[in-house]
């Protein structure tokens, strides 16, 4: 009966062992993370500003959080009593305005598998188009300095002019 009960036993933990080691699915947009009911109603007048925001807000807010000052303080000491990485910051802070639009774009399509990270960066595929996704960074670009976002700008001309140097060679 023993013997029975503990080959059970080791077959279901065999059998769970295996659902987690399965692929994870890639995230679609019909899950919403966050209820729609629960996003901030705007004061924007600019379509590209509400919707970037709106995106934002459910898909992006709960990890880099809503004001984009990075993971959420509650969490914070439990993932580095883990010693692991918390999520950045998009606001002045952070490193985002540091990179072209062109790395932004492949960044939220690619994501970031990075172990270190307790919250790792989804990949986000094709779920948005290159509109929507600088729809939402011209949403986080509010958080930045004027030098930053002049910073930004001059990136993203300069990656711009790389690629065409590039493509007309
Ligand atoms: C599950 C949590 C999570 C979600 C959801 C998430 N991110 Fe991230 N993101 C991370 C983590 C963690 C990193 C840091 C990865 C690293 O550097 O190893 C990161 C890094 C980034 C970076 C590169 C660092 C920077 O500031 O330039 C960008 C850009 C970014 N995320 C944008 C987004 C956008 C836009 C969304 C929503 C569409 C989003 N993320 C959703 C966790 C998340």
């Amino acid at each position: 009966m023993l013997l029975r009960v503990t080959l059970l036993l080791c077959l279901v933990l065999f059998l769970v062992g295996c659902g987690q080691i399965a692929e994870p699915p890639l995230p679609t947009l019909d899950v919403l993370l966050v209820p729609p009911e629960a996003v901030p109603t705007t004061a924007f007048t600019d379509p590209v500003l509400i919707e970037g925001q709106r995106n934002y807000d459910l898909y992006c807010a709960h990890c880099h959080g809503y004001e984009g000052a990075g993971q959420l303080q509650e969490s914070i000491q439990q993932t580095l009593d883990l010693g692991m990485m918390t999520v950045p910051a998009h606001d002045s802070t952070g490193h985002t305005w540091m990179h072209p639009d062109q790395l932004l774009i492949r960044t939220v399509r690619q994501g970031i598998q990075n172990p270190l990270a307790q919250f790792p960066m989804p990949a986000f595929g094709a779920a948005f188009t290159d509109d929507q996704i600088l729809g939402m960074f011209a949403y986080i670009r509010l958080w930045w300095t004027p030098e930053q976002r002049q910073h930004q700008r001059r990136l993203t001309w300069r990656w711009t002019a790389m690629q065409a140097a590039q493509t007309s060679n």
